[in-house]
């Protein structure tokens, strides 16, 4: 299980991807990181596109950067969107993709720019998933 100061590091590698967003459209930047079951960590920013819908949001981002290196199990998330205060947690499209590669007890913590942040786990973003077993 990954400590305060792991989700805290991971925090911080979030907020510093969101830095890289591709954002002209909503110019909202958000940034996520993911840490592996072997330790390593993967971020990713949103990258929007004038055909508004083939936007990809960071947390997939950050999925597909792990998974492309030969990671398969992350054990953490974190999500930083700096241009909103409080904190905005993952759309459902990132939940479902996120659970595909995560354990349902795996912390996930979001904040803003704010002091507040939501500390909870994939199994609470994606609750009744009767799906999520049928994979492995
Ligand atoms: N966005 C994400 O990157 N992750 C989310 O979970 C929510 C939304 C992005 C998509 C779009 O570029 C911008 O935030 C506004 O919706």
């Amino acid at each position: 299980m990954a400590s305060k100061e792991q989700m805290d590091a991971l925090f911080a590698e979030a907020r510093k991807a969101a830095n890289f967003a591709y954002a002209p459209y909503s110019h909202f930047r958000v940034g996520a990181a993911l840490l592996c079951d072997d330790g390593t960590v993967f971020s990713g920013c949103n990258v929007e596109n004038r055909s508004y819908g083939l936007t990809i949001c960071a947390e997939r981002n950050a999925v597909l950067q792990g998974v492309a290196r030969g990671k398969r199990t992350f054990i953490a998330l974190a999500i930083s969107t700096p241009d909103s205060k409080d904190p905005v947690g993952p759309c459902g499209a990132c939940r479902q993709v996120l659970s595909e590669f995560m354990p349902l007890d795996s912390p996930v913590c979001f904040g803003g720019s704010g002091s507040q942040q939501v500390n909870t786990t994939m199994g609470e973003l994606l609750p009744y998933d009767s799906l999520h077993d049928l994979g492995t």
